[in-house]
């Protein structure tokens, strides 16, 4: 999920601007904490210089207090005691106090990203939604923000306070004693030679173990998804020996990356005891000769032996950082999309329509595909019911996207009450047109929640007056609470053809002038459909409609009848025209009798 899609390969430019744009956004999130965070920088300085001090003061206690001590001076002996239990108390409360910080800022921004991207998600034009699959969506709104997380709550404060730590170890141990400092930065090269070995191949072994993970993932949730079929092709075996290798492959991947870390870590704690074992000969050496003082040696030895301690942590670090850098360049991606169908500057105001809607030479294709619908011109008056029929593929439901404005028509324009739908208002328009889809979604909550979407603030008698409409009200009565009843529990799930008459009240609820109905007829039996068909024509009366539908029964009620063939309306007139006319029309309307009889 988090992986590289392989087509996702970027020119040195392209990569350049990705890398820009997560930068900008980085940026932007930070924005709003720019006072903690400088106060979080002030307090991680002092706790590693607090920290760093400590071996300088225990050098300074050895050499100078104690021989002073001897002498019968306490004086510097009681100053360096002072002094070392001040920067050991103000490192470590400097140090939780930073940890807090860091904390707080870190999950700010990932509250407010988290909320951005949702924001974004629901922003996008359904262009978007259809093309950029919803598994891609739901591993931005996951994966990639818990890539994030990880990497802000379980390492990049620590990974700050390291790199701060190692450079003030290092310069505190050119202050003290250069010549250890140059044993140090020889042993730095083996080192540094080691954690980029380990880098390398960690990074392939990561992004392996990602794949396996998001792979087994695709393949459990495919699984389930598909159950029905998986059960009625008795394909269980089958998906079980694939989900055995999958999760294989998950656990090799797994047991790679430790065994890589077991190598790491040990050869780096190596390099570490040879260089304290060095800078102990070394300075043991010339303390021998009289050229160094003990203490030095002592606080020498300590910072070299801290120093190694943050670069295995860098180092197990880097890998965490790739994940979250890839997944802020993918969130920059999806939060840098623009809608493709945008509200007008200065909306024309159009608070109740007639219906009257018009299509101008509207051309139409879908982004990187061909022109679906060429040239059409149609009229269609206030109050009229249409029906549009054809094969599959012929534009319908093209057309009923871009009437309702999911789509903008790629040339000529769809009016509405001859304004522009794409100067009207967002909330105008939906107002005025509402669509009723086969999906017919109900979101979790009661059946009366789920029809007052038509309308927020409808009165139980309106919405019971819009079931009773459409024929819904007897089956919701029997329902176990009636209109209280929560469709996602148990005893309230409802077949797909409630479904539908739960979202045909919705739409007369809303009492819109136009009403768009594609194929939403389509999941009802034939006796269910009959049922609908007086509740259908209340819903239609008064108002402009275009049904799209398979069944010739739901088009028999319809003033003008479309055929539609690749694009073009190839057959317009009323139903008895149509069939006289003994066009195409008429042909599928002999095959719906002959069906009947
Ligand atoms: N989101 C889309 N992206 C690209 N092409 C699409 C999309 N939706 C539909 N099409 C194509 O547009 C044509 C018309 O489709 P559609 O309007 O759904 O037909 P109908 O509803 O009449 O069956 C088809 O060739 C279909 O493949
Ligand atoms: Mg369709």
């Amino acid at each position: 999920m988090t992986s590289a899609d392989p087509g996702d390969r970027l020119t040195r430019t392209e990569s350049r601007a990705v890398r820009a744009r997560s930068l900008t956004l980085l940026r932007d999130l930070l924005r709003p904490h720019t006072r903690l965070l400088t106060g979080s920088a002030a307090l991680v300085v002092t706790a590693t210089a607090g920290q760093v001090a400590g071996p300088a003061l225990v050098a300074a206690t050895i050499d100078h207090a104690i021989p002073a001590l001897d002498q019968g001076n306490s004086r510097p002996l009681l100053v360096y005691g002072v002094l070392l239990v001040v920067a050991a108390t103000a490192a470590g409360l400097a140090n939780g106090a930073y940890v807090r910080a860091a904390a707080t800022i870190s999950q700010a921004v990932l509250l407010d990203l988290r909320r951005r991207v949702f924001r974004q998600t629901q922003r996008l034009s359904l262009e978007f939604h259809e093309t950029y699959t919803s598994g891609r969506i739901i591993s931005r709104q996951t994966s990639d923000l818990e890539a994030l997380r990880e990497l802000l709550d379980g390492g990049l404060t620590g990974v700050v306070a390291n790199l701060l730590t190692m450079t003030f170890t290092g310069v505190g141990l050119a202050l003290l004693d250069w010549r250890s400092a140059v044993v140090l930065a020889a042993a730095m090269a083996p080192a540094w030679l080691l954690t980029r070995w380990f880098q390398r191949r960690s990074q392939v072994f990561y992004r392996r173990q990602r794949t396996a993970s998001a792979r087994l993932i695709v393949q459990f949730v495919e699984t389930m998804t598909g159950m029905r079929a998986v059960q009625a092709f008795r394909r269980e075996a089958h998906t079980e020996r694939e989900y055995g290798r999958y999760a294989t492959a998950y656990r090799d991947a797994n047991l790679d990356t430790f065994s890589l870390n077991g190598r790491y870590q040990p050869g780096l704690v190596l390099i570490g005891n040879l260089t304290v074992a060095a800078a102990l000969a070394y300075g043991g050496w010339r303390v021998l000769h009289g050229y160094l003082a003990i203490g030095v040696l002592v606080a020498a030895l300590l910072y070299v032996k801290r120093f190694f301690a943050p670069i295995q942590q860098i180092g197990m670090f880097y890998n965490s950082f790739q994940s979250a850098t890839a997944a802020l360049e993918k969130l920059s991606g999806l939060l840098a999309e623009e809608p493709t169908v945008v509200e007008p500057a200065r909306p024309v105001p159009l608070p109740a329509a007639r219906g009257d809607l018009r299509l101008d030479q509207v051309t139409f294709r879908y982004p990187r595909g061909p022109v679906v619908l060429p040239d059409l011109d149609l009229h269609i008056p206030a109050g009229q019911t249409v029906a549009l029929v054809g094969t599959t593929g012929a534009g319908k439901s093209t057309l009923a996207k871009l009437v309702t404005r999911f789509y903008d028509a790629t040339s000529g324009a769809v009016l509405l009450d001859d304004v522009d739908v794409r100067d009207l208002a967002g909330a105008d328009l939906r107002r005025n047109v509402v669509m009723v889809t086969q999906e017919a979604y109900l979101f979790s909550g009661s059946v009366r929640e789920n029809i007052a979407l038509g309308r927020p603030g409808a009165t139980q008698a309106e919405i019971e007056a819009a079931a009773r409409a459409v024929g819904a009200h007897h089956f919701i009565l029997a329902m176990p609470e009636g209109y209280d009843t929560d469709v996602n529990k148990r005893g309230g799930r409802v077949s797909a053809g409630q479904r539908q008459l739960l979202s045909f009240a919705r739409a007369f609820l809303a009492d819109p002038a136009v009403l768009v109905l594609d194929e939403a007829t389509s999941s009802l039996d034939i006796p269910g459909e009959r049922l609908v068909q007086r509740g259908l024509k209340t819903l239609l009366a008064g108002r402009t409609a275009i049904i799209i539908a398979h069944r010739l029964s739901t088009v028999a009620g319809a003033d003008r009848v479309l055929v539609m063939e690749r694009g073009r309306v190839v057959e317009d007139g009323t139903p008895t025209e149509l069939i006289t006319a003994a066009g195409r029309y008429a042909r599928l309307h002999a095959a719906w009798q002959d069906s009947l009889v």
